[in-house]
Order: C-alpha cells, then sequence, then structure tokens
C-alpha cells in the first residue's frame, strides 16, 4: 500500500454540506478516491446524511443510524420513517443549537457528524487495507453563519472534535478552495496565478494564488497565497430562492384570512393565513421535522379554518405531517440542476393532496436567486481588490463544487476574466484529492526534517 510516511498513509477527506469525499495521495503523486457502493453502482461522493431509526430487537428499543447512500435507501424504504438529518456542517458555527433530540435522546452536532465520519473512515481503511488516523481536512473560508473569525475557530474546533470522537488521533485544516488548488496544479506543466471559486452547498469560497510546477519545486510560501474570501451561502440558498418564490406560495404564503379577503373596506393591516416564519423553516428543508410539533399542527388547522384558500393549508398540513421535507428537497434540486443545462424546466411535486406543476425559466430563476449572485460579486471583488491584483492579473480560473454548475455563477467569472480563462472540473472531488496532495507534501517534509535530525 502507498504511505510516505510512518504516520500512516497520506488521507485526505472534504466533509461538504452536501457531499464527502475521501483520497489517498501515493509517494509517485498518483491520487486514488474511495468509491462508495450505492443501490445503483460505486460512487466517489458520499452523501453527507444521516439517518436515525428506532428498531424493535428481541423486545428492546434500539436506535440505528446509517449514513451516506444507504441512509437515503432506508429512509425511502422505511414504513415508519425515522429522522433523517442534512446539511449539519451548517449548525457548527450555532451557539444555541447545538445538537438535537431523536427518539428521546439527545445528541450533539458533533455526535452526528462523527456518525459520518466514522463510516468514512472504516469505508476507507477497507478500500486502502490499512488504519486511519491522521488525515487532512478541508474547511470552508467562512463557514455558513459565521460572523466572525472567533465563529470560524469555534466550528474548526467543534469539526475537530468530530473527526476525533470518530477515531481519528489528528486532523490539520486546510481551506478548501486551496485545496481545490491543489488539485488544479497537478494538470499544470507551467506557473500560473490561479483563482479558485469552489461553490458547494453551503457555502463559496475563494482563494487566489501561485501554483505550477516551479512553485512546487522551490517550496511554497506564505506569499504565494494573495488572499481568501469566502460567504456561507451556496446552493441551499439557492433550493431555499426556489421553496420562497416557486413552492411556499402554493402552500398559501402568499393567503390571507378570509374575514380580510371578504372585507368590503378593507382594514389596515392584512393577516397572512399563516404565520411567515413556519415558510422559512420550509426553506430550508432539514428544517421541516422541526416544525412536526402539536403546536404547529394546531396553528396550521386554526389556519386552514380561517383561510381564504384553505385548500393550499391543507396541502401545508399534510408536507408537515407526512415530513416530506426529503421529497420536496429533491424535486427543488432537481428543478434546479435541469435549468444548469435547459433554458427552462418543470417543477413537478406531487404527493396526496399537494400537486405543484409550474414551468419555470432559466431567467426567472435567475432572478430569485439574484441576491446571492450580487452577494458572490461582492466577495470576488473584494478579494481582488484586498489582494492588489487587477482581474487582467489573473492567469486562469478554476471552478468547482456543484454549484459552480450554475451558468449565472460561471457567468460572474466569464464576465470579468474572460470565457477562455475559465477552466472547470472535478466538481466533486477537487478537494479531497488537493487535501490528499498537501498532506503527501507535508508527510514528505516531515520525513525529510526527521532525516536531517536523524531520527
Ligand atoms: N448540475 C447542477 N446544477 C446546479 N447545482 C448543482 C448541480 N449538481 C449539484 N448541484 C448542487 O451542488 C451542491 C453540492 O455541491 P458540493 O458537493 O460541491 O457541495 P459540498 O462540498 O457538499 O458543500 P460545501 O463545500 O459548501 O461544504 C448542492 O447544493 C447541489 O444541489
Ligand atoms: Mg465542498
Amino acid at each position: 500500500m502507498p504511505s510516505t510516511h510512518s504516520s500512516g498513509p497520506s488521507i485526505g477527506i472534504d466533509f461538504g454540506t452536501t457531499n464527502s469525499s475521501i483520497a489517498l495521495a501515493g509517494p509517485g503523486g498518483g491520487v486514488e478516491l474511495v468509491s462508495f457502493p450505492t443501490a445503483t453502482g460505486l460512487t466517489e461522493s458520499f452523501r453527507s446524511v444521516l439517518y436515525l431509526e428506532q428498531r424493535k430487537q428481541a423486545g428492546r428499543t434500539q436506535i440505528k443510524g446509517f449514513t451516506g447512500p444507504g441512509a437515503i435507501e432506508h429512509y425511502l424504504q422505511a414504513e415508519h420513517k425515522g429522522r433523517l438529518i442534512q446539511s449539519l456542517k451548517s449548525y457548527l458555527t450555532s451557539r444555541t443549537l447545538t445538537g438535537t433530540e431523536v427518539f428521546g435522546r439527545r445528541y450533539t452536532v458533533e455526535d452526528l457528524i462523527s456518525r459520518i465520519l466514522t463510516d468514512l473512515r472504516l469505508s476507507a481503511e477497507r478500500q486502502f487495507g490499512q488504519p486511519i488516523r491522521h488525515a487532512t481536512v478541508g474547511r470552508p473560508v467562512r463557514f455558513v453563519g459565521a460572523d466572525s473569525v472567533a465563529d470560524d475557530d469555534f466550528a474548526v474546533e467543534r469539526l475537530r472534535q468530530a473527526f476525533l470522537h470518530a477515531g481519528f488521533e489528528s486532523v490539520m485544516f486546510e481551506m478548501e478552495p486551496i485545496a481545490a488548488a491543489y488539485a488544479y496544479e497537478s494538470t499544470l506543466d507551467h506557473d500560473e496565478l490561479i483563482l479558485i471559486g469552489d461553490f458547494g452547498g453551503g457555502t463559496s469560497d475563494f482563494s487566489l494564488l501561485h501554483v505550477g510546477p516551479g512553485v512546487r519545486a522551490r517550496g511554497r510560501t506564505e506569499k504565494d497565497l494573495l488572499g481568501n474570501s469566502g460567504l456561507g451561502l451556496a446552493g441551499d440558498s439557492f433550493d431555499a430562492r426556489i421553496v420562497r418564490k416557486l413552492v411556499s406560495p402554493a402552500l398559501g404564503s402568499d393567503s390571507f384570512e378570509r374575514s380580510y379577503a371578504q372585507a368590503a373596506d378593507r382594514p389596515a393591516s392584512i393577516i397572512p393565513a399563516v404565520p411567515a416564519w413556519i415558510y422559512a423553516n420550509l426553506e430550508r428543508w432539514h428544517y421541516l421535522s422541526f416544525l412536526k410539533t402539536r403546536n404547529v399542527a394546531e396553528i396550521l388547522k386554526s389556519a386552514r379554518a380561517r383561510a381564504q384558500e384553505p385548500e393550499k393549508i391543507e396541502a401545508l398540513i399534510n408536507l408537515v405531517e407526512e415530513d416530506l421535507g426529503y421529497q420536496l428537497h429533491q424535486a427543488v434540486q432537481r428543478v434546479k440542476m435541469d435549468l444548469s443545462h435547459e433554458e427552462s424546466a418543470e417543477f413537478r411535486f406531487r404527493d396526496g393532496s399537494m400537486d405543484i406543476v409550474a414551468t419555470v425559466s432559466r431567467a426567472e430563476f435567475e432572478g430569485w436567486i439574484a441576491d446571492d449572485l450580487h452577494s458572490i460579486e461582492r466577495c470576488v471583488d473584494a478579494l481582488l481588490v484586498a489582494s492588489n491584483v487587477a482581474a487582467h492579473e489573473v492567469d486562469r480560473v478554476f471552478l468547482t463544487g456543484g454549484t459552480s454548475f450554475v451558468p449565472a455563477v460561471r457567468r460572474i467569472f466569464e464576465s470579468r476574466f474572460s470565457a477562455s480563462r475559465v477552466r472547470t472540473g472535478n466538481e466533486f472531488t477537487s478537494v479531497a484529492r488537493g487535501l490528499a496532495v498537501r498532506a503527501a507534501e507535508v508527510d514528505a517534509s516531515k520525513a525529510e526534517a526527521g532525516l536531517f535530525r536523524g531520527v
């Protein structure tokens, strides 16, 4: 088995908001990704989801957990649905939402993440045939919900704890866009000043740096990195916009109480049938299960009785009661992904009393996410200004991460740097590849240092 250092294999782990992957860098510079089995074949990206289910075995009730593709498969097959938990990385900055109760047992966010990380480690150990105790792990420049460096440090420490709970002895963190830069660098035969844009589920991250064989040969210095920037919005935010503009109105977010609609001299204040915070929870599909409480059920039933369009509130009640967050999210992602390669796409979500069908044009979708696109533009421009680099000085732009498929995101870069300078690729694995390359570099330099000290 390839190994560069006595501490073990050089492993990179990208624990993503939506997808995770693991790579091993061999001594010759080759990188191997871990493959995960699914019902439809092997995949190199492991969904960062956890499904907890209550099972009765020999008269005792047990809580069983499944992760990755298996989590979704078990969830869909289950007659009595348990809890499907996703986007856990987005909770790491929260000082209030530190955990959740599932079937009467309290789990911290670190506990939940460590279940996923343990399974990732075991899969890698199986494939590489050796124990894995150390890894180079990615972190976004700015975590979802972070307002300060202190918030990011807090999130990194919690992520470290989750790795330690998952059986790792030590982890080294690297910025995710810098890792993607190392993956891109391995394709180069000359040095370049590159801008990396990594657009994931939770975060959009940027790094501006010098890379290439010459940089590697002379050894990287701090001066090679001109700057990083990032913001806590990406694919999940786009999904939330689709819910707000398309799904929530079909579930009564624009509906009012009947008394208001019928009054001849309409009152000054408009009373929505259902309070807005309920729809806000709908926008983050993984929050939907938080709505399955007696209190919300009462609010919705009384809203239905008073609503001008009770059938819409009925559909909302069905969504909450049946806990259809996953199915809703799938429908939202489908239309978003279709719009990455079609000018218009059909949104379709059917279940029981609910039947939402709508045609969405790409231009309409781009209007919905316009604020997010502006935030991304501002972040990129601010990085160039802070680094004192003009757009024409950047040799290449490398875009990666699932959300880089969105044409409007690519356009931001094509208009600033010209399409000929923009490269894309390895959307779901470049961060893990680069992390493994980084791990191998550090291992090699440690080995060299050890050699010089005669260790
Ligand atoms: N074809 C596509 N068009 C638009 N969006 C897509 C497409 N394919 C995937 N996505 C989106 O990409 C996101 C996942 O990307 P990725 O796996 O890079 O994120 P991640 O690494 O898990 O998240 P993060 O880096 O923020 O922690 C999801 O929001 C998904 O909906
Ligand atoms: Mg990512």
